[in-house]
């Protein structure tokens, strides 16, 4: 299995290269070609249209907390997300990735932090809200797994835990592992025509719903929604979706509250 010093010396390489291209693989932008504007503007979009649906489902963090972004790449999540708390914390692998973080931070109540390791460096029930997509469907499961036990262990009693993955590979028959086969070399080919060698290393996990119940000990799932993170209109522009997609990745992304109490 990969370790995770050979997944930060990818990142390190993609993030050397193109940090905003490797975060957002839109192929008309890679290469330096990300308005930086625009891009943080997703991040924006992103973190209202979560903060919305957790409004409507009755499970907003509170905002008088401590907030974490994990694998914030260079803060688009980040940045929208100290909008709203009164500190967040964004923490990543990748040294590069968080050296771009700092230069383009705007807030003095966000900080970045990279993190080494599977052991979060913060204290138990330190944050009222932890967010992460499109990170652990780059983790090894054994390791997403290990992340899931900290996120909890970070978490205030009565925190919310929003993180995305990728649950499983839909194809209509039989075929569907040569189907995954293909499009897994499909996306590796479109990276490593932008990223050179590095632009493989860029791995994609499944981490079923099963294994998320089955780890989370000590919170309760209350909202599972399919996204379409994995999809080609994706670009930082998050989507719910009524149903499972028929064919690719089936994006999940959930919402968990530490110790079942509501906050
Ligand atoms: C696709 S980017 C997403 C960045 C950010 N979440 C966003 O949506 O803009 C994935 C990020 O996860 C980071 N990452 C990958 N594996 C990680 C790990 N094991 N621990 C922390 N960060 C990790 C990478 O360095 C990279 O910055």
């Amino acid at each position: 299995m990969t370790s995770l010093a050979a997944i930060r010396d990818a990142w390190e390489d993609l993030a050397e290269q193109d940090a905003l291209g490797a975060i957002l693989t839109d192929p008309s932008k890679t290469g330096g070609r990300w308005d930086i504007a625009e891009f943080m503007q997703t991040g924006e979009a992103e973190v209202e249209t979560v903060s919305r649906h957790l409004s409507a489902i009755g499970h907003s963090p509170d905002p008088s907390g401590l907030a974490m972004d994990f694998g914030c790449g260079v803060g688009r999540l980040t940045q929208a997300m100290a909008r709203r708390f009164t500190a967040c914390v964004g923490v990543d692998i990748s040294t590069e990735m968080i050296r771009n973080a700092q230069r383009l931070n705007q807030h003095a109540r966000c900080s970045y932090q990279v993190v080494n390791g599977t052991q979060l460096p913060f204290a138990d029930e330190t944050f009222s809200f932890l967010y992460s997509n499109i990170v652990l469907q780059h983790v090894p499961r054994k390791f997403a797994v290990d992340y899931l036990g900290e996120f909890e262990r970070v978490l205030k009693p009565g925190g919310i835990l929003v993180f995305g993955v990728q649950d499983s590979f839909a194809a209509p028959d039989f075929s569907s592992r040569m189907i995954r086969v293909r499009h897994v070399l499909r996306i590796c080919s479109r990276l490593k025509t932008a990223f050179g060698r590095s632009g493989g290393d860029m791995q994609m996990h499944l981490l079923p719903e099963r294994v998320v119940h089955s780890t989370l000990s000590r919170s309760k799932v209350v909202d599972v929604r399919f996204t379409n993170t994995a999809a080609k209109d994706f670009n930082g522009r998050l989507r719910y979706l009524d149903e499972a997609p028929e064919r690719g990745y089936v994006g999940k992304q959930y919402c968990v509250v530490k110790d079942g109490k509501l906050v």
